[in-house]
């Protein structure tokens, strides 16, 4: 009998002991497909499950036709209906939660879900896909809606940057210890300093293309990282020759790369 007590005191030490792997769902609204690439690099990678958010009425892929429903339904508070989703929410402890960025936050099927579904007490990882940024702004919007929810650091991609992405979410991953493995951390950016002409050169060549940032580069701070080196500058709106302003300019966070032997691109920029 006393063996008896001994073994089973034993086994449950080791139960005790054993770590529990959280369980961990990738949910997900892609309107063309673009997030959808992320979601799936975070699946394969993390071996977790995975759910699509669906609306009722689709957007179609009509560019100009979702920017005027969109705004419309923001502006008249109607939020689009979704699918019932697959996935039992509450069965999970960690969700990573996608979208494209639509008017500087998070798309408005997921204004639904955050509307509609109880996230109290989970852990929830924002990823998010964009043309230009909008990764800070929608993390914050997603913190403020779900105070009872632990909203965790993001990851964010520009759509033209997509195949960086499976080497950028293993970092990603593992930096968050969601999956084993070493990363080398990144040394610290030191202050920012005001742009040289040099400097001004690298961030013009980097956003020169893109016609929704026309800014100036006044203060820049860069770092070195693996295969290159990566920059950080403030910036202000400056509308180019006979381009119309915009309201009172303003000053926004543009954060570059420039990879050895590679002409600079822009990675993010915070506004
Ligand atoms: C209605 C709408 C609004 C958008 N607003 C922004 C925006 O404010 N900032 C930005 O950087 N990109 C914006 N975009 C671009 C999308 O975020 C980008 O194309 C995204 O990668 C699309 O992802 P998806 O293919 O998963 O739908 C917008 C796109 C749409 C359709």
């Amino acid at each position: 009998m006393k063996h008896i007590l001994i073994l089973a005191a034993l086994v449950a030490a080791a139960a005790c002991s054993q770590k529990v792997t959280p369980k961990t769902l990738v949910l997900y609204y892609s309107q063309t497909g673009t997030t959808k690439v992320v979601a799936e690099a975070l699946k394969a990678q993390l071996g977790a499950d995975i759910d699509e958010i669906v609306p009722i009425n689709s957007y179609g892929e009509d560019f100009g036709a979702t920017i005027a429903r969109g705004q419309k339904e923001l502006q008249e508070g109607t939020l689009p209906e979704i699918q019932p989703l697959q996935a039992d929410i509450a069965s999970y402890d960690v969700i990573f939660l996608g979208y494209p960025v639509w008017f500087g936050t998070y798309a408005n099927p997921i204004a639904t879900i955050l509307d509609q579904v109880d996230f109290k007490g989970k852990k929830i990882v924002p990823f998010c896909t964009f043309g230009s940024g909008g990764l800070e702004e929608s993390v914050a919007a997603i913190r403020q809606k779900l105070p009872e929810a632990e909203v965790l650091p993001g990851y964010g991609v520009r759509a033209a940057r997509i195949d960086a992405v499976p080497a950028e979410v293993e970092r990603f991953l593992k930096e968050g210890g969601f999956i084993p493995g070493e990363v080398t951390p990144l040394e610290a950016f030191p202050e920012f300093q005001p742009a040289t002409e040099e400097d001004a050169a690298i961030f013009d060549a980097a956003v020169g293309s893109y016609p929704m940032i026309q800014a100036v580069a006044e203060q820049v701070t860069s770092r070195t990282v693996p295969g290159g080196k990566e920059y950080e500058f403030i910036a202000k709106d400056k509308p180019r020759e006979g381009a119309p302003a915009f309201g009172e300019p303003r000053t926004m966070k543009v954060h570059v790369l420039v990879e050895d032997g590679k002409d600079p691109v822009f990675t993010r920029v915070d506004r």
